[in-house]
């Protein structure tokens, strides 16, 4: 239970596959909140019930998507929370679907603020945690830019990312105790930036 007072850091997990390399990396991440005080709120993107953007613009119009589905709740936790961190694999350079889907589905943030000038929500941290098998030419940098993208429209400052390149097989990200140890790190430090830019706007 929250009480007043709690500061709530919406973690959201971004890989299809449960209990993998970007979910240990979290679960380091979620313990650092923890020890800092911070309260995690574990969104599986795989698991919200969120279909993709139609791209039909009503948002642009009236603010709000037109589909009634899991990004309802989504959109609950997305504005209750007072920080982020999202954890993904590297899928052909970007975030896989599942997350690409939530995604887009926040394009209502977007029309709120670029279309209907309504107020945007107070500025909150947020970091990211991407692992990668390795060996695809083209990195990281589309995952990391398509995730400073939604926190920008969020209104989150983009504390940094943690990237781990290698990690392919579930588990194989336990050979990494430093990225775990730094994981662990990005949680408490999360905690402790948003700690200091409460109420900010
Ligand atoms: C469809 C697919 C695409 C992938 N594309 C890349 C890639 O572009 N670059 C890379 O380094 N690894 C790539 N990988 C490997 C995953 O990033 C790697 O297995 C990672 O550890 C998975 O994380 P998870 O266990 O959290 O799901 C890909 C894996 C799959 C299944």
């Amino acid at each position: 239970m929250s009480g007043p007072g709690t500061l709530r850091v919406l973690c959201i997990a971004g890989s299809p596959r449960r209990g993998g390399n970007s979910d240990r990396l979290l679960e380091a991440c979620i313990e650092g909140i923890r020890q800092a005080g911070g309260e995690p709120d574990l969104l599986v993107a795989a698991d919200a019930g969120v279909q993709p953007c139609r791209g039909c613009n009503t948002c642009a119009r009236t603010g709000a998507c037109v589909i009634a589905d899991g990004m309802d709740e989504v959109n609950r936790r997305i504005d209750a929370a007072s920080a982020f961190v999202v954890a993904s694999p590297v899928y052909f350079a970007t975030v896989p679907a599942v997350l690409k889907i939530v995604y887009d589905r926040l394009q209502p943030y977007w029309a709120r603020a670029h279309r209907l000038g309504q107020p945007r929500p107070a500025r909150r941290p947020g970091a990211y945690l991407v692992v990668g098998g390795g060996g695809d030419p083209f990195g990281f940098g589309c995952a990391v830019d398509a995730t400073k993208s939604v926190f920008a429209v969020l209104g989150v400052d983009y504390s940094g990312e943690l990237c781990v390149e290698g990690p392919d097989v579930p588990g194989d990200v336990l050979e990494y105790p430093a990225e775990l140890v730094k994981a662990s790190e990005i949680g408490g430090e999360i905690v402790a930036a948003a700690r200091a830019g409460e109420g900010r706007e």
